[in-house]
C-alpha cells in the first residue's frame, strides 16, 4: 500500500496537467489479504483499503505546510489546494518511518520502505531496509483506467490509471521484475485552468493511496 503524493505542472492555463513524479510511503498489507490465518480482513475491508487510508490516516510525507496533511481539511471546507500538497524537497520522508496505525478502521500495516522517481525519473521502489534488499527501478509499459467506482479522492478529481510496470534494464532492481498498481484512489489533479491552484511551471501535488503488487 503506498500513500503519498502525485506530481504534475501545467504549461499554461488550458494546457493539461503532465504527471512528472510521485512520493509516497510503503506499508505491507500483505498479512491482511482476506484469508490469512490470523490477520486477514474482510473482503470488503480489504476491498476499500485504499479509501480508509486515504481519508483516514495523515500524508505521511514532510509537507511544506504541515497542516495539509490531514485528510479532513480539503474535504470540509476546500481550504487546501493543490499547492498546498508540496513536501519538503530535501527531506520528503519522516525518519524514522512509522508503521501505518488506524485502529478506529481496525487496520495496521508495517512500514516497508519509499516511492519515488529518481533523478533518470524512474518509478523506483526501494524496499531495502524492511527487506532482504528488494529494490525496484521501472518503467510503465501498461496502463488502464481505474473501474468508474474507483474513489475519487481529497478533492474528487479522479483515481489515477491502474498500471504495470517492469525492469527498465538499468540492472538497479534487486528482487523484483514486475510491479502493478491497482486499487487506485485520488491521485488525479486538477484541471490546470483552477486559478490560483496550479501555478504554471511549477511542480503542485495531489493526495493519492494505491495497492502496489511486487512479483519477484
Ligand atoms: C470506504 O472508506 C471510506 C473512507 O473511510 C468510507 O467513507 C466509506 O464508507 C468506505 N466504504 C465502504 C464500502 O466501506
Ligand atoms: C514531487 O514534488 C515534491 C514537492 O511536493 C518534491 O519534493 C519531489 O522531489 C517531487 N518529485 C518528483 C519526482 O517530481
Amino acid at each position: 500500500m503506498g500513500h503519498g503524493i502525485q506530481n504534475y505542472t501545467c504549461a499554461s492555463a488550458d494546457a493539461t496537467a503532465v504527471n512528472v513524479g510521485a512520493l509516497a510511503v510503503l506499508y505491507d498489507v500483505t498479512p491482511l489479504y482476506p484469508g490469512t490465518s490470523g490477520t486477514g480482513v474482510d473482503t470488503a475491508v480489504f476491498a476499500n483499503l485504499s479509501s480508509a487510508v486515504l481519508f483516514n490516516q495523515d500524508i505521511p510525507l514532510n509537507l511544506v505546510d504541515p497542516a495539509a496533511a490531514s485528510p479532513a481539511v480539503p474535504v470540509a471546507n476546500d481550504a487546501v489546494t493543490e499547492s498546498d500538497y508540496q513536501a519538503d524537497s530535501a527531506n520528503p520522508f519522516p525518519s524514522p518511518a512509522t508503521d501505518l496505525d488506524l485502529s478506529a478502521q481496525g487496520i495496521a500495516a508495517k512500514y516497508l520502505g519509499h516511492h519515488y522517481f529518481d533523478a533518470n525519473s524512474a518509478p523506483t521502489f526501494d524496499l531495502s531496509a524492511s527487506t532482504s534488499g528488494l529494490f525496484f527501478s521501472g518503467a510503465k509499459i501498461g496502463d488502464v483506467k481505474p473501474p468508474t467506482t474507483a474513489d475519487k479522492g481529497l478533492m474528487a478529481t479522479g483515481a489515477v490509471d491502474w498500471l504495470e510496470l517492469g525492469d527498465n534494464g538499468r540492472g538497479l532492481s534487486k528482487g523484483v521484475s514486475n510491479v502493478y498498481r491497482v486499487v487506485t484512489a485520488g491521485g488525479v489533479a486538477e484541471a490546470c485552468s483552477v486559478s490560483g491552484a496550479n501555478p504554471e511551471g511549477q511542480v503542485f501535488s495531489m493526495p493519492y493511496v494505491a495497492q502496489y503488487w511486487f512479483y519477484g
